[in-house]
């Protein structure tokens, strides 16, 4: 199967768990290269539901090598862990939740995991990586510099100090649980790659969640696109072999920001169903019609080859289906998504309707055996986005998967 790297082609929760656990199974490695325990990765193995939030999807498939930039729980001898992945600390949490508060109305609505000041610090070159854990009294004496700085600040934002001696204690503690894990990763890659191993790249997030090329600052602060994917392990573009784009047949946001093709009614009837909470923090998912403008630009962003569209089921009672071909804002048509946050609010979705085929798609296998309207229906979102379609997904589980 090649090299691949695989995204979320919308707003995150496309189903990238389930097509990455099909997709495990030619793969040899499996590595995830940005983000954190942000994501919720769904995956049905025997029939047990299992999130996965920060190891790779697909870990419960034997026989593959997992690397991964950060770490929650340890596994066994087939995971390995980035000496250069940060660590999240207990005041990158708070920070972002006293954010969060203090922007009021204004909030990202993150999932308060404490990602964007992890990633803050990163940037700013304050951060605190596995290599600094793995050297006991390094680490200690960067962790109190860092955490009479950040206590400070959680004084003044009013939350209440963190104890210096218990974050220290208990992250040398899980250090040493994770020590054996601790490797060059990008090392260990390339060994791979020149001994013709296939990797997969599993991409968290989506698209416009990217904090370049998402609807910004209603974003994550990782780059969630295919580049993301280079940028996150040391494997150069030129190895990477295709980029798989995955999709909702519709739509779906958690958090704030714009979300142009946005029903109330679509939500409702998804939430009445049991569908769309969030896998994280099983927040409502806002729901709305397939969007051409946005997924056509995570195409060109992503360079996509290859397209996996998930929850066709999830409109099997609907009719007719909106698909939105673009956008107008003050009397003009646009094709690409405005850069600028407020302008995205103001645009309004141009509709054309399809029929819908109000039969279940649940057991087909094979392309012929969906309803005509449903074919008609996927194919369209193909060529309106310029992408191939290879994966057509109608249920949470592995086998619930048209292979094109
Ligand atoms: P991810 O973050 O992209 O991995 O997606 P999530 O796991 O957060 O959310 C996708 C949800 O859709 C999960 O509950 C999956 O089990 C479910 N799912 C994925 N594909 C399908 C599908 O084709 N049909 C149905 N009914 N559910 C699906
Ligand atoms: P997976 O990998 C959907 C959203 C949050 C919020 C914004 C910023 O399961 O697709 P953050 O905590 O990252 O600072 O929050 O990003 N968000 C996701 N939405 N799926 C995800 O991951 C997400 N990870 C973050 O809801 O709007
Ligand atoms: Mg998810």
């Amino acid at each position: 199967m090649a090299n691949t790297i695989l995204i979320g082609a919308q707003w995150g929760d496309e189903g990238k768990g389930k097509i990455i656990d099909v997709l495990t199974a030619k793969a040899d490695i499996v590595v995830r290269s940005q983000g954190g325990n942000n994501a919720g990765h769904t995956v049905i193995h025997r029939g047990i539901k299992y999130v996965l939030h920060l190891i790779p999807s697909g870990i419960l498939r034997r026989g593959k090598t997992y690397g991964l930039l950060k770490l929650g729980i340890t596994i066994g001898r087939n995971l390995l862990i980035s000496d250069c992945a940060h660590l999240v600390l207990p005041y990158h949490r708070l920070l972002d939740e006293q954010r969060e508060l203090r922007q009021g109305r204004a909030k990202i609505g993150t999932t308060k995991r404490g990602i964007g000041p992890a990633y803050g610090d990163k940037a700013a070159r304050t951060g605190l990586r596995m290599s600094d854990l793995m050297q006991p009294i390094v680490f200690s004496k960067k962790l109190q510099a860092k955490m009479f700085e950040n206590n400070r600040i959680l004084q003044a934002l009013g939350a209440k100090s963190i104890s210096f001696r218990e974050v220290n204690e208990s992250y040398l503690a899980a250090g040493e649980k994770l020590r054996p894990f601790v490797a060059n990763t990008v090392v260990f890659l390339h060994r791979a790659l020149q001994r013709d191993k296939e990797i997969l790249f599993e991409g968290a997030q989506g698209t416009f969640l990217d904090i370049d090329h998402g609807t910004y600052p209603y974003v994550t602060s990782s780059n969630t696109t295919a580049g993301g994917a280079c940028t996150g392990t040391g494997v150069p573009p030129h190895r990477m072999d295709r980029v798989v784009g995955v999709m909702k047949a519709y739509t779906t946001r958690v958090g704030e920001g714009a979300l142009p093709t946005e029903d109330l009614r679509l939500t409702q009837m998804f939430h009445n169903l049991g569908r769309e909470f969030g896998a994280t923090t099983g927040r409502k998912r806002r729901c709305g019609w397939f969007d051409a403008v946005a997924t056509r630009y995570a195409t060109m962003i992503n360079g996509i080859d290859e397209l996996a569209i998930t929850n066709l089921d999830g409109l099997d009672d609907v009719d007719p289906i909106r698909i939105c071909v673009a956008y107008r804002i003050n009397g003009k048509r646009l094709d690409v998504p405005p850069c600028d946050a407020a302008q995205l609010a103001n645009c309004e979705p141009v509709y054309e309707d399809l029929p819908g085929w109000s039969r279940s798609t649940h057991s087909a296998r094979k392309s012929s055996q969906l309803p005509l309207a449903a074919r008609e229906y996927v194919k369209c979102i193909s060529k309106l986005t310029g992408a191939k379609l290879s994966m057509i997904s109608v249920g949470p589980a592995r086998g619930e998967t048209i292979i094109l």
